[in-house]
């Protein structure tokens, strides 16, 4: 089964469409499901569009009618056996009559956990898993992050010139990237759960951080400050009533106009901060995704934590020079090349006039996503 090459042309196409739900479904799973009637043809497909929404396999059961009847269902994760938001696919996969389900993975959700490819076998359809697998676990690597490890997916984001310079000897860093590459950052944006600069950044550039245009979530915006040093006067803080701004000190008494503002203060002890405790908060919060804007001290700190999942670098072709110019990620760092953090997938694009590295950080100790 797992060598049909039509299988595996319809599970991409599943993958695909899954992928047309990123920003919108989170904390749930990105899933997309293709239905083929008995005789093999296409008869319907869907996707997971929205958190809260009906799910792939319902949209797809429903494109295909009648013509599920006998058929196949094929899905990019194993579907759900419990009543959630949505009531159990399994439910609406037996009701329409389907004779073969093909998933690529079972949902280690605890609610579900090999649970609805149990169903659908006790109820006689026969269930093939781990088509396409290694893509699919790639596609939802945020979920399977945080739900084994109550952390989310931290994306790390900088722009710099081809010196490796996030600003100039003087702090002027607007705009060391085109306004392609700063499309871009807001696409990303517009899907994250938060977006994270340290004091410095609030500081030197006033940032807004938000999605513009909105994307298909909005985004926490999170300032990290030790000291809670913060100016009275800036763009986050005047605009928190519209887009939430969280602020994670050990000196919350510093804060009080912020909070009056309508920021939200964490607070942590000294003893008790640390950048794991942040993400441990962000967990809770089910956070799936955040990015870290920067500057060098924030990223540098994120780095040390080795916790970094994945790069989104823009490099200008402008030389600024200066010893004192900054780079992107400060911190104490790796002290030889061979526990450099290496990026794997990684893709080069240019935008504009600039070029857009993606990668993943590849990890030893990675949990298996
Ligand atoms: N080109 C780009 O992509 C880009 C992006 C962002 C920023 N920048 C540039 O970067 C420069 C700012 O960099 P920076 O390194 O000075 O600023 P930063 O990283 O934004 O801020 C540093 C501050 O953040 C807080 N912080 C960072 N890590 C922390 C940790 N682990 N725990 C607690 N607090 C932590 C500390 O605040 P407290 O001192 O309050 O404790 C620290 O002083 C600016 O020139 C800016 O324009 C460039």
């Amino acid at each position: 089964m797992k060598d049909s090459p039509e299988l595996e042309r319809w599970m991409r196409q599943a993958l695909a469409l899954a992928e047309q739900g990123r920003g919108a479904v989170e904390p749930n799973p990105l899933v997309g499901a293709v239905v083929l009637d008995a005789a093999g043809q296409f008869a319907g497909q869907g996707w997971h569009q929205r958190f809260g929404g009906p799910h792939a396999e319902v949209f797809a059961l429903a494109a295909a009618g009648e013509r599920a009847r006998g058929g196949t269902l094929i899905v990019t994760l194993e579907p759900c056996c419990h009543h959630g938001k949505t009531p159990p696919c399994t439910g609406a996969i037996l009701d329409a009559g389907i004779a073969r389900v093909v998933a690529a993975m079972s949902d280690p959700f605890p609610q579900v956990a090999g649970g609805g490819l149990s169903q659908l076998r006790a109820a006689g359809v026969e269930v093939h898993v781990g088509l396409c697998e290694a893509e699919a676990r790639q596609l939802n690597a945020p979920y399977l992050k945080l739900l084994h490890t109550g952390r989310p997916w931290v994306h790390a984001k900088w722009a710099m010139s081809l010196d490796g310079k996030i600003a100039t000897h003087t702090g002027d860093s607007q705009w060391i990237s085109g306004e392609a590459a700063r499309r871009v950052v807001h696409q990303l944006r517009g899907r994250m759960d938060a977006i994270l600069v340290g004091r410095g950044t609030v500081v030197a550039d006033d940032p807004l951080l938000t999605a513009r245009p909105a994307g298909p979530r909005v985004a926490a915006r999170v300032v990290v400050s030790a000291s809670g040093q913060l100016p009275d006067q800036c763009r986050l803080r005047q605009t928190a009533r519209d887009a939430p701004v969280i602020v994670y000190t050990t000196h919350p008494e510093r804060l009080a106009g912020w909070a009056a503002d309508g920021a939200e203060i964490v607070a942590f002890s000294s003893h008790d901060w640390s950048v794991e405790a942040m993400l441990a908060n962000f967990g809770q919060r089910r956070f799936t995704n955040v990015l870290v804007e920067g500057g060098a001290g924030l990223l540098g700190a994120i780095f040390d934590a080795g916790a970094v999942d994945e790069f989104h670098v823009f490099i200008a072709p402008k030389v600024l020079g200066g010893a004192a110019a900054p780079s992107p990620v400060g911190g104490s760092g790796r002290a030889t090349l061979v526990e450099a953090l290496m990026l794997e997938r990684f893709q080069v694009q240019p935008v504009g006039e600039d070029v857009y590295l993606h990668g993943l950080a590849r990890r030893r100790d990675a949990v298996s996503v």
